[in-house]
């Protein structure tokens, strides 16, 4: 049976308290202990709560994420945390090319292949996040947009294979914002992202993620959308009761 991610993307709106009681309802849920062994939960908070969170999550089927990597193995890159620190951390996954990283921080497709990289170096699986802008959505280029930023990635892959890699696809627009694209235009973006990679990545191990406002009221939905093997949730993910009417 393929499994099913549910992301949480914490980004820099989790305390360590808020952090520590989301663990704490999780792992004392009764959905918690009857969950199906296809459901894979990451999550991702800052890179401060990493440390505190990882003992808590020890011995439990809940992975720990970072929310990026420095494409550099290690020197002198004030600020930036390595993928090695991070899978001492405890952290097993890591997205990469988050819009916010490529629009507030100038993240380049260069840079993710050096952050692409250092994780699968590292045996940290990848989550790259694409995604076109709105005035791209607007003027009909989401395809192009995709796989542009999938082309160097591709190229990565065929030199360094991760185990397993994850693409999630996040509508810039949607972020945030509320707003979804419609179900069929969903589907049909997955149905080219599974061709896409079928064409150019035969033998890899991918699962296809949405992200972008998923919510409790459109997640069952979403999910039920064929290719879709998770979803990446910011906002919704933040509160444990919200978190889980999208997992159960
Ligand atoms: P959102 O964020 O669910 O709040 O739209 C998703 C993301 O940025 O990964």
């Amino acid at each position: 049976m393929r499994p099913f991610f549910y992301i949480a993307n914490w980004k820099m709106s989790q305390s360590l308290v808020g952090a520590q009681e989301f663990v704490h309802a999780l792992i004392n849920d009764s959905m918690f202990t009857s969950l199906p062994v296809t459901t894979k939960i990451v999550l991702c908070p800052s890179f401060p709560l990493l440390g505190f969170l990882a003992p808590e999550l020890k011995d439990t089927p809940i992975a720990l994420g970072a929310q990026t990597c420095s494409p550099h193995a290690s020197g002198a890159y004030t600020g930036q945390a390595s993928a090695s620190t991070l899978a001492e951390a405890g952290c097993t996954y890591c997205l990469i090319g988050h819009s916010e990283r490529r629009l507030l921080r100038g993240e380049t497709d260069e840079q993710i292949v050096g952050q692409y990289n250092q994780l699968v170096n590292n045996n940290l699986t990848p989550i790259v996040c694409i995604g076109e802008t709105e005035k791209e959505h607007a003027a009909g280029d989401t395809l192009i947009i995709l796989e542009q930023q999938l082309t160097l990635l591709i190229k990565a892959y065929q030199e360094n294979s991760a185990r397993t890699l994850l693409i999630a696809y996040e509508p810039v627009w949607a972020i945030g914002t509320g707003k979804t694209p419609t179900n069929d235009e969903i589907a049909a973006i997955f149905v080219w992202l599974k061709n896409h990679l079928k064409n150019n990545l035969a033998n890899a191990t991918t699962f296809l993620i949405y992200g972008g406002s998923v919510d409790e009221t459109n997640s069952a939905a979403i999910k039920k959308i064929a290719h879709i093997d998770g979803l990446l949730v910011g906002s919704a993910s933040l509160t444990f009761k919200k978190f889980k009417n999208i997992v159960v």
